[in-house]
């Protein structure tokens, strides 16, 4: 994916609205790859599953801490994909007390499976997921790429350390060290 576009998707998220009454004060709010990625520097992780282990103890947690750290390096934001659905991935974000970090719903597997990141994971029951990986996006552009060993479908691993925050948080400071 180095140096490509990322793949323009609707995004089907939901989006809290207090002008709508009573106990589920949320509406449908359509965004796009351009919302997300246009004229912005991100970073962009994606995960097999919200609530599962590693990206509930460690992975989505610690984008969250390390947000600034990412901010001093020139990133403006960091968004978290899943192939889940977008009251999934807003209950996640909930449970997990994440403010900085942005979730992406991505119910269909659509860009997951555009970016060339879909795997079946009927082994645990889940169906087609992402295979884990992150990515630093320039105005739509991967730039960086950090991609777990291992892609398959069926995996019985779960290999996490190239996606870590602390991993990319290193390369970009290592890239930005290179362009000085
Ligand atoms: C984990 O994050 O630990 C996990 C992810 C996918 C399947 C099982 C566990």
């Amino acid at each position: 994916m180095l140096g490509k576009k990322v793949p323009f998707v609707t995004f089907r998220t939901r989006v809290r609205d207090e002008s709508i009454e009573g106990p589920n004060p949320f509406r449908w709010e359509d965004k796009t790859s351009d919302d997300y990625f246009k004229g912005k520097k991100v970073v962009l992780f994606s995960l097999p599953g919200a609530f599962t282990p590693t990206c509930s103890t460690y992975q989505l947690p610690d984008f969250e801490k390390l947000f600034e750290e990412f901010k001093a390096e020139g990133v403006d934001e960091i968004y978290c994909i899943s192939v889940n659905d977008a009251f999934v991935m807003n209950a996640w974000a909930k449970a997990q007390g994440v403010e900085k970090v942005k979730v992406i719903p991505d119910g269909s597997g659509e860009f997951t499976r555009k970016m060339g990141m879909l795997v079946a994971k009927d082994n645990l029951g889940f169906g087609m997921r992402s295979w884990r990986y992150g990515a630093v996006v320039n105005d739509g552009v991967v730039e960086q790429w950090f991609e777990e060993e291992g892609f398959s479908d069926n995996c019985e691993s779960d290999p996490y350390g190239v996606s870590s925050p602390q991993n990319i948080l290193e390369k970009l400071r290592a890239a930005k060290v290179q362009a000085a």
